[in-house]
């Protein structure tokens, strides 16, 4: 049973019911009469509190039992309807399993994240970061039973690649110890994406959920080194299509989680002054704004006193600033960009009859900027060739990807959740860092 079980089926327990719980100790309060422990067990935020009285306070040896020990505890549990805390255990046996030692750096006191960062392997022990987490699992586990429900294959794109697939050049390269393991250049993969396409040409609806990798030098609070991706590849599906069940998507995994993770969000919503879950349910009961890159490039002139990037043109590709700006500013909320120059986007994206743009849409949202980047995609074979000597990218290792527009194409659309940044949305955190349990980032590869 974990703490978490017990607190949400209140109706099933029968005062003075007999309780074994283990856990770690994550307060300790009280006077020689009474202490009260809050034990977290890491199920929820939420702890249960174990009330211990007179002698068994010395019998336990309980002013020696420091925050964050393991503890093991035997009792009878107690509904308590009027007091805050609807249900505690009063412990009649304690076993002390681990005390932790003095120099155990998360205390009661308040900490840096920061100084958190420098300590990952032991900060999910704050509340925060328990938080945090939860919310993590709780995504992961809704973005899965979304696509399930709605009969997408998952399929396994492999980790390790001998293709660029965004053909942008910051891969990081897998080799073994002795040298040229593979017989020809492999890389991490900075994309599912094109392994995703040739499963669509025939299960229709697939899509991958997977760590990838990018050796883009960014240092901000957005870019990680190693991040999960969930690309969702549709065929028979274009642009007009893959948008509105991105919007679909997003809301129905973010609304399920604010209801099933109460205690989660109630904690991220205070750090947030209160505003994270009203803007959050705002996002879900509003209809999503698409807005061509056009128009953008329009209003962004207009203001463009207001940047620090101030040469704003057609074909620019849009800092921060400007994608927060218009997010934040200009629609209040989230908003589908749509068909962007297609210099600044990939080689496998529509090119549209224009000429100059392509069938590709970013999703930005305030305070993050872009956390959906997606497109429908090149299905003419000739263009794709001639976008590839543009490009000045082989095609020889792309030929694979290539073939997939002579063997019963169907026009195909997809996109990439950046999953870091998704759970930055949900809990309102302002540095990706502090979202993933082990940050990898230029310069930086602790444990
Ligand atoms: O826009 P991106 O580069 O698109 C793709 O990779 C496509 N192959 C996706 C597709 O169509 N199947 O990346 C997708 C998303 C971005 O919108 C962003 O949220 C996230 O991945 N992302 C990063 N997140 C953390 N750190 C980084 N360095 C990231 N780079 C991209
Ligand atoms: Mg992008």
């Amino acid at each position: 049973m974990t703490i978490k079980k017990l607190l949400t089926s209140l109706n099933d327990i029968k005062h003075g019911q007999d309780f074994e719980i283990q856990g770690w100790v994550q307060n300790n309060r009280g006077n020689e009469k009474i202490k009260f422990l809050a034990l977290t067990d890491g199920s929820t935020v939420d702890t249960l509190q174990l009330v211990i009285k007179s002698e068994n306070i010395k019998r336990f040896n309980l002013d020696k039992i420091n925050l964050g020990s393991s503890i093991k505890v035997k009792g009878k549990l107690l509904l308590t309807p009027t007091a805050p805390q609807p249900i505690e255990l009063a412990v009649d046996d304690l076993i002390l399993i681990n005390n932790t030692d003095e120099d155990f750096p998360i205390q009661k006191k308040e900490t840096t994240l920061d100084f958190l960062r420098e300590i990952p392997h032991l900060r999910h022990r704050t509340n925060l970061f328990r938080a945090i987490m939860i919310i993590r699992n709780a995504l992961l586990f809704e973005i899965h039973s979304y696509f399930q429900k709605h009969d997408f294959l998952n399929i396994a794109a492999p980790i390790i690649t001998s293709n660029d697939g965004e053909g942008a050049g910051e891969t990081l390269i897998v080799n073994s110890s002795e040298g040229d393991f593979f017989k020809q250049k492999s890389f991490l993969g900075v994309t599912g994406q094109l392994h995703a396409e040739a499963y669509a040409a025939g299960f229709k609806k697939v899509y991958t959920f997977a760590p990838t990798f990018r050796a883009e030098n960014s240092h901000t609070t957005k870019h990680l080194a190693e991040f999960w991706m969930i690309e969702p590849e549709v065929a028979f599906y274009e642009l007009n299509d893959i948008i509105p069940f991105a919007d679909n998507l997003l809301k129905t995994v973010i609304s399920n989680v604010i209801k099933k993770y109460p205690s989660e969000m109630k904690l991220l919503d205070s750090l947030k002054d209160n505003n994270l879950i009203t803007t959050l349910k705002k996002y879900i009961s509003t209809p999503l704004k698409i807005m061509e890159y056009k128009e953008a490039i329009k209003i962004l002139e207009k203001h463009k006193k207001e940047f620090e990037e101030q040469n704003i043109f057609f074909g620019m590709d849009l800092g921060s600033e400007h994608e927060k700006f218009i997010a934040e500013k200009v629609v209040n909320g989230p908003v589908a960009m749509i068909n962007y120059p297609k210099d600044i986007k990939a080689f496998y994206m529509y090119q549209n009859d224009d000429k100059k743009t392509v069938a590709a849409f970013d999703l930005l949202v305030p305070g993050i900027g872009e956390i959906i980047g997606g497109s429908q995609r090149e299905s003419r074979y000739e263009l794709l060739v001639q976008r590839l000597k543009e490009l000045k990218i082989k095609q020889e290792p792309l030929q694979w990807y290539l073939d997939l527009r002579k063997y019963g194409y169907a026009p195909s659309s997809g996109f990439g959740i950046g999953f870091e940044r998704l759970v930055m949305y949900v809990t309102g955190v302002a540095n990706i860092r502090d979202v993933i349990p082990f940050p990898r980032t230029p310069g930086n590869i602790k444990m």
